[in-house]
């Protein structure tokens, strides 16, 4: 496995590597199962002759002025043999004066679907996410991207701006990874005292039980599925509800009628300190 963190190194080895199909996972370090299962669904995708390429990059333009940036997990040497033992080709692991000129003044928006959920809350994030994914899928041309669902708005957005500046990149979602007890797996769940913890798998317990209600036409409209998720989600005392949305699965917008198969149930709560987010879809 090379680790490479010079964009000069980056571009000659990419050179070198031209032939190959070339598959992105991109991250930011702090590697938990879900990130690795990213990389065996990369590895999937384009085989054992292509390239399967993870940048690690804790970027500070996705952060706003209220959320910690120093204080965001940094664990190269774990996340290297996280890497290796998947069986990663290439990591790249620039550094945030490389990346950004202190003059930058060019940058990708996307002005639809990243508005609400979690733009609303997180101004500015996902243009700093667009801006990165840009760059970095600029520095690494890959053929494929793969992204998590767990983050299923970012995925979206992702998909939009792949398909509005035409990079000739084929988008792929993982499934989100969880914890034997249904909790989503993110580094934010470390932040959660054990009464938090213990009561955490209440979000995808309700988000499942809503999911059946809809299957079994118990739910219909949008308001009663948001009714009834807040009402369970929001139970635990310590449970803020940041949203919690049934919106159409590509677009997005809210739905008025929820159908068997057009939607997306997606959630943001706080748990005490951390803010955990979630989201579910129809069972296949
Ligand atoms: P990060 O939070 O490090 O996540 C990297 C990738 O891992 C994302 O595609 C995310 O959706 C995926 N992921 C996180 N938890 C997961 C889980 N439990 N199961 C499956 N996949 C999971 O998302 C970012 O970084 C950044 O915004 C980035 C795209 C790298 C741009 O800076």
């Amino acid at each position: 496995m090379q680790v490479i963190e010079g964009i000069p190194e980056l571009r000659k080895w990419i050179k070198s590597e031209s032939k190959r199909d070339r598959v992105l996972v991109p991250t930011m370090g702090a590697l938990h199962e879900g990130h690795l299962s990213l990389f065996d669904r990369a590895r999937e995708a384009v085989g054992n002759n292509g390239c399967v390429i993870a940048t690690i990059f804790v970027n500070p333009t996705q952060f706003g002025p209220n959320e910690d940036l120093d204080a965001y997990p940094r664990q190269l040497e774990s996340d290297l043999e996280g890497c290796r033992s998947r069986g990663v080709d290439l990591v790249f692991v620039p550094q945030a004066d490389e990346m950004y000129y202190p003059d930058r003044s060019v940058e990708i928006r996307e002005n639809q679907l990243s508005t609400g959920l979690c733009g609303s809350s997180r101004p500015g994030h996902f243009d700093g996410v667009c801006t990165v994914v840009a760059k970095l899928f600029n520095l690494t041309q890959p053929d494929i991207a793969v992204f998590g669902e767990k983050d299923y708005q970012q995925l979206a957005v992702i998909r939009r701006m792949v398909r509005d500046l035409n990079f000739p990149i084929e988008v792929l979602g993982g499934a989100t990874v969880r914890e034997p007890d249904g909790l989503a797996m993110s580094s934010r769940n470390a932040y959660l005292t054990k009464a938090e913890r213990i009561e955490a798998p209440i979000i995808y317990r309700s988000l499942c039980e809503v999911r059946d209600d809809i299957a079994e036409g118990r739910l219909k409209s949008g308001s009663e599925v948001e009714a009834r998720l807040a009402e369970k989600i929001g139970r635990p005392d310590f449970a803020i509800i940041d949203y919690l949305k049934v919106v159409h699965k590509d677009t997005l917008e809210p739905l008025d009628e929820v159908e068997r198969d057009n939607y997306r149930l997606i959630v943001a709560v706080f748990f005490g300190k951390p803010r955990l987010i979630d989201n579910l879809g129809p069972a296949l």
